[in-house]
Formats: structure tokens, sequence, C-alpha cells
């Protein structure tokens, strides 16, 4: 199974840096067929400035998805790199195990200041996986400080993913990546998630259809029995699947159940933090406070890897007294040059207001990429922010979409290497039906919103032919 259909671009030479990758890369879900039966190779990319990339075969490219929703800032931030050099210098490496460095403290102090309520304790990984992970692991221990043992089981929504480690793929709702890996960390369950296009109640009524879909969650919550649900994990918007947005009130009333029941409300913002939506953490955009946050990706636009755990003082007090610890950790959690680097590209987010640019422009994004709604093969723009998936169709009146071998076609055989010849970086997935997204760098305006619709709405015209 591949999540996301890589390209297979033209045989290059022997020697070349494109044939070594595949002679010795192991490719990150990637077919490695592509390479070796097909006689495709792996593109090369060598360099970036600003929201452009280019291969190294000089072509330049639109990086219309910040890498992987990770280059808030942009390509090419000296001031990234030269915060990276000098903390290399200074302070190489220290762990935060039972030490801590002053990069990590300035960071963890500055990301309490800036998530909402009072999450103010801050746990760091080296990447969003292990920040879900170590959320669930938290929130077991949490309830088995608070003598309720039983509490250990998470609930998440269908087609999400939150990461690879065996507990985090066992939250993610993406059968076809799990199959491999199974028996999974039992006691993760699935409900329906905040697809709007195809609901399958309310579809003509967008809070209603919220409503219902945060009472799935209670449902399931008193099917299992809520003295044994640990935690609820909810992207803000849910990538997989093609950016579902949530309903008006939804995250309210999921609030609501989770202080109902007791359940930890878990808000993974591994893409939707830092910016994506137009805010540093999304419950500010949703207006809801979380109980743990997981964020990563965006914290240092990609120059350095870190992630985050980000908890309330309610969840951390038991974990202050007497023997007890959470005996966990990551070598590189925290590390000097990624907690260096995230302060240097925090302070980016300030002096250029970032986030205001988001907010400023998301209307413009957004009308830009509905233009392509005139095409017959896009049945739904949808998104928030700097972030949106467009649903591909095979009829736009019935919603009908592709089965697995147009899909295998339109995606695999054409779509994401014409886009890419065509000079646009992007995704096109097929984990839930199949979409286009784009997540551009947060100081994209309206020329390069005009490029990647002109893009899109070049390539998706010629879609059908291979169909
Ligand atoms: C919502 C969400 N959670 C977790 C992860 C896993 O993050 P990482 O790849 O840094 O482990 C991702 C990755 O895309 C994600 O989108």
């Amino acid at each position: 199974m591949t999540t996301t259909p890589q390209l297979a671009t033209e045989q290059q030479p022997a020697g070349s840096l494109s044939q070594r990758a595949s002679d010795h890369l192991w490719m990150h879900f990637t077919r490695h067929s592509t390479y070796s039966e097909a006689g495709g190779s792996v593109p090369v990319i060598v360099r970036g400035e600003g929201p452009y990339i280019w291969d190294d075969q000089g072509r330049r490219y639109l990086d219309a998805l910040s890498g992987l929703f990770v280059v808030q800032a942009g390509h090419g931030r000296r001031e990234l790199a030269e915060a990276a050099a000098r903390q290399a210098e200074q302070l190489a490496f220290f762990p935060l195990w039972s030490y801590a460095h002053p990069q990590a403290i300035e960071l963890a102090e500055r990301l309490a200041s800036l998530a909402p309520g009072d999450l103010n304790r801050v746990f760091f990984t080296t990447g969003g996986g292990e920040a879900v992970e170590t959320a669930w692991k938290v929130a077991k221990q949490f309830w088995k400080l608070q003598g309720k043992p039983l509490k250990h089981k998470v609930i998440s929504r269908a087609v999400a993913y939150h990461g690879t480690p065996h507990g985090a793929l066992s939250i993610t709702g993406i059968p076809a990546a799990k199959e491999m890996f199974e028996p999974l960390v039992p006691g993760a369950f699935k409900v329906a998630n905040t697809n709007f296009y195809r609901a399958p109640e309310y579809g003509d009524d967008l809070e209603a259809f919220g409503r219902w879909a945060a009472d799935q969650i209670a449902i399931a919550i008193e099917t299992e029995g809520p003295d044994t649900v640990a935690a609820v994990f909810l992207e803000p918007v849910q990538n997989s699947g093609g950016c579902f947005p949530p309903p008006p009130g939804y995250f309210q009333r999921v609030r609501e159940i989770c202080d109902r029941y007791d359940v930890l409300l878990v808000s993974d913002e591994v893409i939707c933090a830092f910016g994506r939506l137009g805010h540093t953490f999304a419950g500010d955009r949703y207006g809801y406070v979380p109980d743990l946050i997981t964020c990563a990706k965006g914290l240092t636009s990609g120059y350095s890897p870190i992630g985050a755990m980000i908890a309330t003082d309610r969840v951390m007090e038991p974990f202050l007294h007497g023997t007890t610890s959470f005996a966990h950790g990551y070598t590189f959690g925290g590390h000097p040059v990624s907690s260096a680097v995230a302060m240097a590209n925090l302070d980016i987010f300030d002096r250029e207001k970032l986030n205001q640019n988001v907010l400023d422009n998301e209307g413009a994004f957004r009308a830009t990429l509905e233009q392509l709604l005139d095409l017959p093969i896009v049945g739904d723009v949808r998104g928030d922010g700097y972030f949106y998936g467009i649903e591909l169709v095979k009829d736009k009146t019935t919603k009908e979409t592709f089965d697995d071998d147009e899909s295998e076609r339109l995606l695999r055989g054409f779509l994401s290497k014409a886009l890419f010849d065509a000079g646009l970086y992007c995704r096109a997935d097929d984990r839930g039906d199949p979409v286009i997204q784009v997540a551009p760098p947060l100081t994209c305006d309206q020329a390069h919103f005009d490029e990647i619709e002109q893009i899109l709405r070049d390539v998706l015209q010629r879609a059908w032919k291979v169909l």
C-alpha cells in the first residue's frame, strides 16, 4: 500500500543522484517497483527559495504542499540556517533526561504562552507520530494516577492519519496503512469523521451534521464504557480524506462530551498548528481548549526536526508528586538545535505576521481554488486557512467516485507526474476518496494561488483521457 501516489519521472542515467536513490534509499510510503520494474526514477529536489523548489535537473516547481505541510515560512531562510549553526557551535546536543538546556526551556515557555487555556507543560519529541504516541501514554498513566486504571482506550476518526509508531498507527483510521503491522495496540476505536460532502446523515444541514458527528463520539464512549476510555484524538481539520473542517459547534459539543464522560480531548495539530489555519494553535480558530495538543512540522518550518505534546496543568498535576515519573522519552526530543530554530521561526511568525497573512488571504485562496469547481472532475473544494483538499469525482451530480482501478490510473498513472511536470508540487492522495491536497507556505499570495489554480486546471482538464 502506498498512501501517496509517488512520481516516476523518466529514467535517469546510471550514477545520477536519482539512480543512486533508487539503489540505496528506502523511500517512505513508496512503491519501489515504480523504479525497479516500471523504469521510473526518483525525483531529486536540491534547493528551495521562498515557495519554490528546484530539482537536480534545474527545473523549478511551486511547492504547494510546503514540503509535507511543514515549510510555513518558505524555503531558503538564511536566519533559520544561522540559528541552527550558532546553536550547534554553542551546544550541539544535550538530552532532556533530568537535565535541561536554555533553548528547550525558552521554547517550552513560549509554547505555553501561545497555547490556549492552561496548556502550560511541554514534552518534546522529534516529530508528530512520537507526540501522538506520547499523548496516549500520558493519558493512560494520568488515569492510572487518578485511580482509574481501566481508562486506557482511545477514540479517533475514520480515515484520519496520526503517525506510524504502533500506538499512533492504532489511532490512525486507515485500514490499508495498518494491515501489514497487525496486531496493533488494542483499544483504539474509530468513529465517523466530519466529511460533510459525503455526510451519511443530515447532508443538507451542516450544523445538524456536526451535532450528529460529535454524538458518534459519545455513542462510542458509551458503547465501550466510559470507565475504559482515556482519550479522544481529533485533528482540528482532518487531513487524510482531503481536508474535513469541523462543522460549527462540533468542537464545543465534543468538549462537552469529553467533560461529561471524563475523557481527555487531544487536539492533534501536527499539521494544523503554526499558522496553517491562521492561528498558532487551531483551538483558537474553532473556539475550544483541549487537554493535550500534539504538534510538530511547522514549528521549525522544517529547518530542523522537532515535535511536542503540550498538556494542561490538570494533566501534569499528578506527575508532580512523590516517586511518580513519566517513564518515556526520546534521545533527540527537544534537541538544542531544533529548539533554537523553532525560536527563530516563531520570531519570523511575529515579525512578518504570518498568521495574519493567512487570515487576510485565505478568502482569496478559497475563491481561487473554487474556480476549479467548473470542471466536471472537481466535486468539492474544502478546507480552511492555507489548507485545502480538492475532491475528484467521476460524476459530479451523483458524487460517484472512481473505482480502485480508475483511481490508480488517475492518481498514480497520470496526475502526480503531470502536475509535477507542469511545475506544481502537491499531493494526489487516495487514502479516502481521491483528492488533491494543497497547503502552500504561509507567505504565499494571489500570484501563487493563481499559479496553483492554472496548473491544476490545465492538468485536470487532461485527466479524463486516462480513464
Ligand atoms: C495529524 C498528524 N498526526 C501525526 C502525524 C505524524 O507525524 P510525523 O510524520 O512527524 O511522525 C502526521 C503526519 O503527517 C499528521 O498529519
